[in-house]
């Protein structure tokens, strides 16, 4: 409940650990995004909790993919009232700083809930981590995790977008991004982009700890062109009785996405999501397509479903 949401933001600006400047290139995180961070590693200056509520670790996780529409997903669930959304980006599993912090600094960093609300956070860096399954599965052997892909070539297009928008922003040089695709002809496999479009590599680390019926798949591409269905899924999943409906959505025309209605408010993403992309060499997009097809059909595979990816 955005109720909830509204809480981080009375914390008291001070940031630990890495540089901003160091997160926005390092990882990628966009500006939003840090935002959020930096808010996670505020201190609490509220003074008392609304009665009845407690901080509880998360029943559910948005583990990733970065740029799947996590961010959507995310403030899309957030409308339900039996959800209470982490406002902030956690990254406690996938960094061993914050790792090593302990398990009572990531519950702090959880929202006031109600016992009837489930708590869920989201960290897209989860889904790529070595070390994420493993750590979420010694807190909550039986946690339910949420994965919102998209088309994996468009997500590396994504990823170069925002990173692209990032080095601008902190008066960086940038790259086109045929060059860093390609090195000498063939496909720059070093490029973090397209490592973290390699869902089936991903996916296996995960399977070695939780089965496949405790990750729900969301499709990312049906997310943006219609919410609700992905969303009904989602409720269902996470056992939510079905209180999001078609009201809580709209097209809005400027943004070229669905945007938000609920508690008698409207709003749209940041402006960072739903950039318009950069048009990219077509052969060079056909190679990345090829090179991804084979890692796609092995993901599809191990997840028993197929999707619409080209
Ligand atoms: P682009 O900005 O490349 O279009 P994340 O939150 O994980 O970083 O994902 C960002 C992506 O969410 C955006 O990528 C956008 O395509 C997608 N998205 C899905 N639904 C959206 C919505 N309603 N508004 C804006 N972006 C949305």
């Amino acid at each position: 409940m955005s109720y909830f949401l509204s809480f981080a933001f009375l914390f008291v600006v001070q940031i630990h650990g890495a540089p901003p400047e160091f997160l926005q290139e390092e990882f990628g995180i966009d500006p939003i995004e840090l935002d959020s961070i930096q808010a996670s590693n505020m201190s609490d200056v509220s003074t008392s909790p609304p009665p009845g509520t407690s901080k509880r670790a998360p029943q559910s996780i948005i583990i990733g993919v970065r740029k799947g529409g996590t961010r959507a997903l995310l403030e899309m669930l957030d409308i339900h009232p039996e959800v209470a959304a982490a406002a902030t980006e956690v990254h406690f599993f996938d960094w061993d700083e914050n790792y090593a912090k302990g398990f009572e600094w990531y519950r702090d960093l959880m929202p006031y809930s109600y016992p009837n609300q489930i708590t869920i956070e989201k960290t897209p860096g989860y889904f790529t981590s070595a070390l994420a399954p493993e750590r979420i599965c010694a807190m909550n052997s039986s946690i339910k995790l949420l994965l919102i892909l998209r088309d994996p070539t468009e997500r590396v297009i994504s990823d170069y977008t925002q990173v692209y928008f990032n080095r601008l922003e902190n008066h960086k040089p940038v790259q086109a991004i045929e060059n860093l695709l390609v090195r000498n002809g063939v496909l720059n496999m070093r490029y973090k982009a397209i490592q973290r479009s390699l869902y089936d590599v991903h996916i296996r680390n995960w399977l070695r700890h939780f089965p496949l019926e405790q990750i729900h798949i969301v499709d990312g591409d049906a997310l943006i062109q219609d919410p609700l269905p992905e969303l009904q899924k989602v409720e269902n999943f996470l056992n939510l009785p079905p209180r999001i409906v078609s009201s809580n959505f709209y097209f809005n025309q400027t943004k070229g996405f669905y945007c938000i209605r609920s508690d008698g408010r409207e709003r749209c993403l940041h402006e960072s999501k739903g950039r318009p992309h950069p048009a990219v060499n077509n052969s060079v997009l056909q190679q990345l397509r090829a090179f991804l097809r084979e890692h796609n059909r092995t993901f599809f595979r191990l997840v028993r479903r197929t999707f619409n990816w080209q």
